[in-house]
């Protein structure tokens, strides 16, 4: 193998781009379905799937058709005019997940920034809260961005660090903890409550069966909008279209992104009823690429291929099946404590503490062997491959965990 290739380009990277992420020492040029391949030709199993956005594959050919054939046509209009195409995704994306209305964006952290001030809006014309007085309800453990809004909810002090001051109107209580919001409930100002069904990034963390639905019910008993920040567990990752449709209930406010393109390009999202929705009039809020034909076009063809290849239900299925093998390894293992997750979004958490090299070192291992998988924290390593993935690519896969924990331990 000839590293000296893929140090060239870290190198380039290092030397010209900010430092603000700290990349596995991998460089790839290539990816098809499950797999990539970095720039000596070596072909890994994407176990990050780029934070749940290919959940379709890489380069899914009905994906990139559609890319190329509308981009050959018109890309972009801005919404300054109309053009022939956001309309058949509008109609088409709120049949998809059973809502009035969307409002497309780009990223991920603007679809939450959009469903924050859908909130606020809501709050002051429909619910009567005072001006300026509109609180948002988030939870410990949140990650939605990056952008100032994102981060005057988080609670990790790498996100927030010399970085305020920050947004007022926020209160952030416990994660998976019903009393806490009961009791901030009270508050007759709060307009929403926003919450990631399973934390993402904070490392899988799946709250108590009944939480999510309870939650909802709290919301709808205080008049208080429930937004769910589906960005990484909707589009089938978690075994059903939307996490929230494990628990029997539709959030008041959907955030959509990753995934809804199916990794090709930023494409996000917010959907929720035509009440909401109009209390933004025009001039108020947007984007110069929401909307833009390209994305529709691409949503269109990435969430066709997630119905037509069934794959809330690979998910479910390869989900458990892959959790079942690790799950009789780990009685026997020494350094992993659990594995954690819904459909095909896990993690395994290590025997060791948040701030230790253990989880990047079994990375890098992992690597070694041919699986790409990224930690979350210091002890948490998170698998999440594309939902195309098979039973047998599974079996391969866990495979080359045990032996790279093994060689760990
Ligand atoms: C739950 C959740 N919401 C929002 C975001 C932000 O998405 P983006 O990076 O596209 O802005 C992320 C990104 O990881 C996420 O995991």
């Amino acid at each position: 193998m000839n590293d000296s290739l893929s140090n060239n380009f870290i190198e380039l990277e290092e030397k010209y781009g900010a430092h603000n992420y700290h990349p596995l020492p991998v460089v790839l040029k290539k990816g098809e379905g499950v797999y990539v391949w970095d720039v000596e030709g070596e072909k890994y199993f994407d176990f990050l799937s780029a934070y749940s956005a290919v959940n379709q594959g890489h380069c899914h050919p009905k994906i990139i058709k559609a890319l190329i054939d509308q981009a050959s046509t018109l890309t972009l209009t801005s919404r300054a005019f109309h053009n022939d195409i956001l309309g058949e995704y509008e109609k088409f994306i709120t049949e998809f997940f059973g809502y009035d209305k969307v409002l497309p964006m780009n990223t991920g952290v603007e679809g939450g920034e959009t469903a924050v001030k859908l909130a606020r809006k809501w709050g002051y014309l429909s619910k009567g809260i005072p001006k300026n007085k509109g609180k948002i309800i988030f939870v410990q453990g949140n990650f939605w961005g990056r952008t100032l809004a994102a981060i005057s909810s988080s609670d990790d002090p790498l996100s927030t660090n010399d970085f305020g001051p920050f947004m007022p109107g926020y209160e952030i209580i416990p994660y998976n903890d019903l009393s806490s919001l009961e009791e901030s409930l009270k508050d007759p100002n709060v307009a929403a409550f926003m919450v990631e069904p399973i934390q993402g990034e904070a490392g899988v963390v799946v709250p108590d069966d009944d939480y999510l639905f309870k939650a909802y019910e709290l919301c709808k008993k205080n008049n208080v909008l429930f937004i769910a920040d589906e960005v990484q567990t909707g589009i089938a990752r978690t075994g059903k279209l939307i996490c929230c449709d494990h628990h029997g209930f539709k959030p008041d406010i959907l955030i959509l992104g990753k995934a809804l393109s199916g990794g090709v390009f930023p494409v996000s999202a917010v959907l929720s009823s035509n009440e909401v929705m109009l209390m933004i009039k025009p001039g108020e809020h947007g984007s110069t690429f929401g909307g833009n034909p390209l994305g529709c076009k691409v949503a269109m063809a990435a969430l066709s291929v997630i119905k037509d290849e069934n794959l809330s239900k690979n998910s479910e299925l390869m989900g458990n099946y892959f959790r079942e093998k690790l799950n009789k390894y780990i009685i026997k293992s020494k350094i992993i404590n659990l594995v954690r997750g819904k459909g095909l979004l896990n993690a395994i958490v290590i025997n060791d503490h948040e701030e230790s090299n253990t989880a990047w070192d079994i990375c890098l291992r992992l690597k070694e062997n041919g699986l790409l998988a990224k930690p979350t924290h210091g002890n948490i390593i998170r698998f999440a491959p594309p939902l195309i993935i098979n039973k047998n690519q599974i079996d391969q896969a866990v495979g080359i965990i045990i032996k790279s924990v093994k060689g760990y331990e």
